[in-house]
């Protein structure tokens, strides 16, 4: 049988304690036992209870998702929203992450760049722990990555993820998608979490699809539920792996639009993608990684226009070409 993703899988997406596989087998619960035929509830009781009561401690208590932040941009002198000092990442022997060193102010666009195999998506799953690190410091607004726990799991539900299959709950309509998390895991009023997930909806342009199950959408509307569904939670920082490169290209556009536009609101974002012309529209500030380092972090006119390493010339010229 069709597993399904849920919260508390690494491809779910929604903010919540995440474990990859690897680290599964340290106890936590096992997607496994998750099927299509499951009730929702029962999903819930049997995978996921332990970590929804923890995470239903975590009160929100910062502005709604995407509300401009008073530090939006620069020159504020709060904390970064996100900062990794000396971060240190192996695969056993194989080092996937090099002396990370990354500071990214409050509602700052940040677009990684890089060759398969640099670095990118490791990148981002150690800013949300679903990688745990060798060495190093990772905080999220100025709070250590706690190792396990309550803590843990309050400062996930502040990181929500968006990846490249968008993995929305099959069997759960539109709006249900979006409200499962707020309900089940910051605890919120049924109606309070459906307005607010009809507003998002709205927000992403299918507010007129909520009835409809995922597998009724194109991947491009699946794949704005899938930020709907992130948003929802009211992160503080939305990371993107790639969020459409398993669109086909007359779908690419209107998840960029509706990127676009929440990094306008003033969200803080973390965007692995290869979408130039974003990357140059939206970003404040590109990123370029090769073997697991940041080798160039430029605003993106100065990046594209003046790349400093052979690495990124070489990448940019077959990018480019295409
Ligand atoms: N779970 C894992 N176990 C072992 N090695 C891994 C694991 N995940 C990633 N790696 C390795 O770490 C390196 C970085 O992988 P990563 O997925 O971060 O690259 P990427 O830049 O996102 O690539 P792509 O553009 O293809 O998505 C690669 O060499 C990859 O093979
Ligand atoms: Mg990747």
């Amino acid at each position: 049988m069709q597993e399904i993703p849920i919260p508390g899988d690494p491809t779910w997406g929604g903010g919540l304690p995440q474990e990859t596989g690897a680290e599964n087998a340290g106890g936590a619960r096992k997607n496994n036992d998750c099927t299509l035929s499951e009730t929702f509830s029962s999903i819930f009781n049997k995978c996921d209870m332990n970590y929804i009561n923890l995470f239903s401690m975590s009160e929100s208590t910062q502005s709604p998702a995407g509300a401009p932040s008073p530090a939006a941009g620069a020159g504020g002198n709060e904390q970064p929203m996100i900062r990794m000092k000396n971060v240190q990442k192996y695969f056993d022997d194989f080092q996937a992450l090099t002396d990370i060193n990354l500071e990214v102010p409050r509602g700052q666009v940040v677009v990684v760049l890089g060759p398969s195999g640099s670095g990118k998506s490791t990148l981002c799953r150690t800013i949300n722990r679903l990688e745990t690190i060798e060495d190093g410091t990772i905080e999220i607004d100025g709070k250590l990555l706690p190792e396990e726990g309550k803590e843990l799991a309050k400062l996930r539900a502040d990181v929500g993820m968006v990846f490249q299959s968008f993995n929305l709950f099959p069997h759960l309509k539109i709006r249900d998608n979006v409200t499962l998390g707020p309900i089940k895991v910051r605890n919120k009023k049924k109606k309070e979490a459906v307005d607010r997930a009809m507003q998002l909806l709205e927000r992403v342009g299918i507010a007129n699809q909520a009835d409809k199950y995922p597998a009724q959408l194109s991947g491009g509307q699946q794949q704005r539920v899938a930020i709907a569904r992130a948003l929802a939670m009211d992160p503080k920082v939305m990371l993107f792996d790639e969020p459409t490169s398993a669109l086909d290209p007359e779908m690419v556009n209107e998840v960029l639009e509706v990127m676009a536009n929440l990094a306008k609101s003033g969200m803080t974002m973390l965007v692995v993608s290869h979408e130039m012309g974003f990357a140059r529209k939206v970003a404040d500030r590109v990123l370029f990684m090769a073997d697991g380092q940041i080798v160039e972090d430029a605003p993106p006119e100065e990046f594209f226009s003046n790349p400093k390493s052979d690495r990124a010339k070489d990448f940019l010229g077959k990018i480019l070409a295409h």
